[in-house]
């Protein structure tokens, strides 16, 4: 961290950045979220390519945690994390106990909306001429945009209200989440 000027420039005038300390905090807690839905998948899974498929996601997500750890003081983390860990471990059980495409059409629909988030983010530092950490977020949005993909190819087209419904319930859940996370 101590390489990273932006930072230091952050953090030596919070309230100038105390949005970004606020959209770091929902990136943390989305992560920490991204992290126990593979691990609610590989509880409730029991297809080898679905648990094969969460536990290579999981690995990355562990490492954007991680990233997230560097860029955000622990006293600046989400209060509630325990929530985000149960929201993120039953956004990956339950779709898991309807099947493979369930699963990755919920990949599909959380990555879609992580995607979106963070170029809103990145556009923002961009402006402020934080590059540093946008450079940052931009590789953690590309491993987001292939998990996208990646599911997108395995699910095949969408089609149906049931497809329509796990998207809108996936998408409005992360937008409350992320609301909540900003602040608390
Ligand atoms: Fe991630
Ligand atoms: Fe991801």
């Amino acid at each position: 961290m101590n390489t990273l000027t932006d930072l230091q420039e952050i953090y030596s005038s919070y309230d100038k950045q105390k949005w970004l300390i606020q959209e770091l905090r929902s990136d943390h807690a989305g992560e920490t979220g991204a992290i126990w839905i593979y691990k609610g998948i590989l509880a409730t899974s029991r297809d080898d390519a679905i648990k094969a498929f969460s536990q290579r996601h999981l690995r990355t997500e562990i490492d954007h945690l991680r990233l997230m750890e560097r860029l955000l003081p622990t006293t600046e983390h989400s209060r509630l994390l325990p929530v985000w860990r149960i929201a993120g471990f039953l956004t990956g059980a339950i779709p898991a106990l309807f099947g493979q495409r369930t699963v990755f059409l919920t990949i599909n629909a959380v990555e879609r909306f992580v995607e979106e988030h963070y170029q809103q983010q990145i556009d923002r530092l961009n402006d402020d001429g934080l590059f540093e950490v946008a450079t940052l977020l931009e590789q953690c949005m590309a491993d987001e945009v292939s998990h996208q993909l990646e599911a997108a190819s395995l699910m095949g087209d969408r089609k149906g209200a049931f497809d329509s419904f796990v998207t809108w319930l996936v998408s409005a859940g992360s937008a409350i989440a992320v609301k909540c996370a900003r602040l608390i």
